[in-house]
């Protein structure tokens, strides 16, 4: 793993890490918001492509609201009414989505400079420490990220502990585009999704607290479709596109997502011990200048965001998002790209058994 200096912004110095397997795959990773600023994978005729969107300066990621490739928490996605009670107390979050509060408030972890703990040429940790009533969050908490690369995976593993109750929901918000990052609309991308059911939001996008089957939905990406209905769908106008949590299968050996760029030749699985994924396709996004000089649009880039419940807190039905002294909150996501001759020699092998 190399380090170089990135730039400053009003959290601090910035700085870049470098990952690489050897073999193709390399990461660009911030200190600020523990970001992954550029995921370089190999394509068939052998080039590089970066499929993350993301900023030229940590000026940008420090002001912007995008969340590009950050670390997202202490609690991903929405708080309704920016409060919530936890065992007989009541808390009070700064908001900074009209009354409710977005993934952990105005100065949330993807604003923070998180401490670099360098592995290996490969791997890479960071360190935050968010204490008692950061965000207006209870309790001293640790959180870390490690980011490792394998053969043909990036992988995402959080910890956590707590010193008195609190909450948790961390997420990674990077917006992938397997044709590159600069490469315009993700129409064309082919979404599957091992979830049959989603929990409906209001207007505000705070889950009603149903969970309903995908079923006879636009919503159901149980078989491979286009992302082009969703983006242009009337009943998807307030979100412009796919903003939605989906309940996974709960089995952590099978993909909870895989996403296949335009021409087939670059394919993504996600695999996590999340009970769910936001997938959203950027409906609110742009334009923005972006990295080299790109000018990101809505619809750009899709994110694979694998989380708890949104809202959790307010919903016994929901798996709690409660972390407790003692408990060592563990997560774990992993994100596989395979190029076509990977998916033709894995097909043909299942063929042949
Ligand atoms: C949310 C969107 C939001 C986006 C950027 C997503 O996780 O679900 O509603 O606009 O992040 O903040």
């Amino acid at each position: 793993m190399s380090m170089r200096y990135f730039g400053n912004c009003p959290a601090g110095e910035v700085h870049e890490l470098t990952l690489s397997n050897g073999r193709g795959l390399e990461a660009k990773l911030l200190t600020l918001g523990a970001v992954i600023r550029s995921m370089n994978v190999w394509d068939e005729a052998g080039r590089k492509r970066d499929v993350v969107l993301g900023y030229d300066t940590a000026e940008e990621y420090f002001s912007g609201d995008s969340y590009f490739g950050a670390a997202v928490g202490r609690f991903c996605n929405r708080i309704a009414g920016a409060a919530f009670d936890l065992d007989g107390k009541h808390y009070e979050l700064p908001a900074n989505e009209g009354k409710n509060q977005l993934h952990g408030g105005p100065g949330g972890f993807s604003y923070q400079i998180w401490t670099p703990l360098p592995v290996s040429e490969s791997e890479a940790r960071l360190r935050l420490y968010s204490p008692d009533g950061d965000m207006g969050f209870p309790g001293n908490l640790s959180a870390e990220v490690t980011y490792r690369l394998t053969e043909d995976s990036l992988v995402i593993e959080y910890k956590a502990e707590t010193d008195a109750p609190t909450v948790l929901n961390l997420t990674n918000h990077s917006y992938f585009n397997l044709a590159g990052h600069a490469s315009g609309s993700i129409g064309q991308h082919r979404l599957w999704l091992n979830a049959d059911r989603y929990t409906p939001a209001d207007e505000a996008l705070i889950p009603t607290g149903e969970i309903r089957p995908v079923t006879g939905s636009l919503l159901d990406y149980t078989r491979e479709k286009p992302l082009e209905e969703a983006l242009a769908a009337a009943e998807f106008g307030r979100t412009h596109g796919l903003d939605h949590n989906f309940v996974l299968s709960g089995d952590v050996d099978v993909p909870a997502a895989r996403l296949t760029e335009p021409d087939g030749r670059l394919s993504m699985e996600v695999y996590t011990d999340r009970p769910a994924v936001q997938v959203y396709t950027a409906g609110g996004l742009g334009p923005v200048s972006g990295k080299e000089g790109a000018v990101y649009e809505e619809h750009q880039g899709i994110c694979l965001e694998t989380q708890d419940f949104p809202d959790a807190v307010h919903h016994e039905n929901f798996p709690s998002a409660v972390l407790r002294p003692g408990e060592a909150w563990h997560s774990r996501t992993v994100y596989r790209f395979q190029g076509i001759s990977q998916i033709r020699r894995r097909r043909a092998k299942l063929l042949w058994v």
